[in-house]
């Protein structure tokens, strides 16, 4: 059933249709459209439109339907009140439509009065508002059971080393907690990012009408209110027409998956044979349909591969909003698909990632050696050469040679000897040793921010410390 037939001879081409209805995703917005359309009986009660005895008919009614879809969220697509056999050409455009047609279904004629004052502009509007509104709530908590894990692992391997690298090549040794802590500072700038996101997209655009506001004497303030908006738009041609409030979201969500798409993909290096850091559980990996030998890290995989699709979803939004006239024009309804499949993949992912690292493995003894190998103490040597007095550039030179010494003869340095140290490094004496030792290298880092020991545990304490005052209920 169309909304807007009257002024119309004949109906809809097929084509047009397949191509302008919205109900095959729009369905999703069923739950706030009715708390939209709730919200909006009562406004336009207070406004002297509906009387008293109206509005609790609505109300009720609209409760049901409420009711309806909360036990079947798929029910506008089909199988309503022996609805469910109806061909195209008799279903609904989109979900207002829907609402309507199931309120006068319950209500008869009083349904035909609920639109008085709104447009399908505002409305739509409203509805994805309340929905954004809701996904940043769930995508919220679920960084933060990400966050929880993180620290988990990092208290459970708080004396595991592993090689930092850059370059993908071994650098210096860093604690694996570190690592987790990285990691934990980028996802709580996602959900800072989500926060200041959700300011702006909870803003009531209901009272907006078609484009310049409704023609009914409507207490907007009120109306928000009673939506858990913080206030109503400013503007009646900007509240139905611009969608940054979307591209805000999607932007932050993109970040998010960009950073797990990081964390999928130093998982996957470290549980390679070749790193050999870190083991799957079989429960997030998949085996090889040819090689019975292999255990795949699909799941850290996807972290890496989805991230496309929430980058897809972003730039999609931003052209269609770029270079349209004010105000409300169809190519709006293309903000949808985007923003449902790109919260619902990032959604997926962040709900992987607790499953992957309260079951990971960590080959302490692996992590260990890597980060004994690979000279990963020469800067710690050339620290040592500074504080006997050398020049931090000759330093590096002499360290530099020592290496390639250290190299020919496929040994560390703290495997030369003395003599042979010191054919590069004249500077040294027997306390290099020490300074060259694992442990020396880290304990040397104990600042605010560095890899030291009892930075981490601090830096540790803290981020549980900040976990625990944003847990959600
Ligand atoms: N399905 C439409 C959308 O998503 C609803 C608004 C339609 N408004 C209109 N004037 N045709 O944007």
């Amino acid at each position: 059933m169309a909304l807007w037939g009257g002024r119309f001879e004949s109906g809809p081409d097929a084509f047009f249709r397949a191509l302008n209805d919205s109900l095959r995703f729009d369905y999703r917005l069923a739950k706030h459209d009715i708390a939209g359309s709730t919200a909006w009986a009562r406004a336009i009660a207070r406004a002297g439109v509906l009387s008293a005895e109206e509005l609790t008919r609505l109300e009720k009614a609209l409760g049901e339907l409420a009711g309806l879809v909360e036990r079947e969220p798929e029910a506008p697509l089909g199988a309503v009140l022996g609805h469910g056999s109806e061909s195209r050409a008799t279903q609904d455009e989109d979900i207002h439509s829907w609402v309507e047609r199931q309120l006068i279904i319950r209500v008869g004629d009083l349904g035909k009065k609920l639109h008085t004052g709104r447009s399908r502009n505002d409305q739509v509007a409203t509805d994805l508002r309340l929905w954004t509104r809701e996904a940043i709530d769930d995508r919220l908590a679920e960084l933060l059971a990400c966050r929880r894990s993180l620290v988990a692992l990092a208290e459970r391997e708080i004396g595991t080393v592993l090689p930092g690298y850059t370059h993908l090549q071994r650098a210096q040794p860093v604690l694996l907690a570190h690592w987790c802590l990285a990691y934990i500072e980028m996802l709580e700038r996602d959900e800072g990012r989500l926060h200041d996101a959700r300011r702006r997209v909870n803003v009531c655009p209901l009272g907006s009408g078609a484009l310049a506001g409704t023609a009914y004497a409507i207490d907007r303030a009120a109306l928000a209110r009673d939506l858990g908006f913080d206030t109503p738009s400013r503007n009646s041609l900007d509240a139905v027409s611009d969608r940054d409030f979307v591209i805000e979201t999607l932007a932050a969500c993109a970040l998010t998956a960009a950073h797990l798409s990081r964390l999928g993909e130093d998982l996957i290096l470290y549980g390679s044979q070749e790193f050999g850091f870190i083991e799957f559980d079989d429960a997030v990996s998949s085996g090889s349909s040819l090689m019975p030998q292999k255990k795949n890290p699909d799941a850290a995989e996807l972290l890496r591969g989805k991230t496309g699709r929430v980058v897809g979803a972003l730039v999609s939004m931003l052209t269609t909003l770029k270079g349209l006239p004010l105000a409300y024009n169809k190519d709006l309804q293309e903000d949808k698909e985007p923003l449902f499949d790109a919260m619902d993949h990032l959604s997926l992912g962040l709900r992987v990632v607790p499953r992957i690292l309260d079951t990971l493995k960590v080959r302490r003894e692996v992590c260990a050696r890597a980060a004994a190998g690979g000279y990963t103490n020469a800067t710690d040597l050339a620290d040592y050469l500074v504080a006997k007095g050398v020049p931090f550039r000759t330093a590096h030179e002499q360290v530099g040679a020592a290496v390639r010494a250290a190299l020919a003869n496929q040994t560390p340095l703290e495997n030369l000897t003395l003599a042979e140290l010191r054919a590069h490094c004249p500077r040294a004496e027997q306390d290099v040793f020490a300074a060259i030792a694992l442990t020396a290298g880290l304990t040397r880092r104990e600042l605010p921010g560095g890899t030291g020991p009892s930075s981490v545990t601090r830096a540790l304490v803290a981020a549980q410390t900040r976990l625990s005052a944003h847990s959600l209920p």
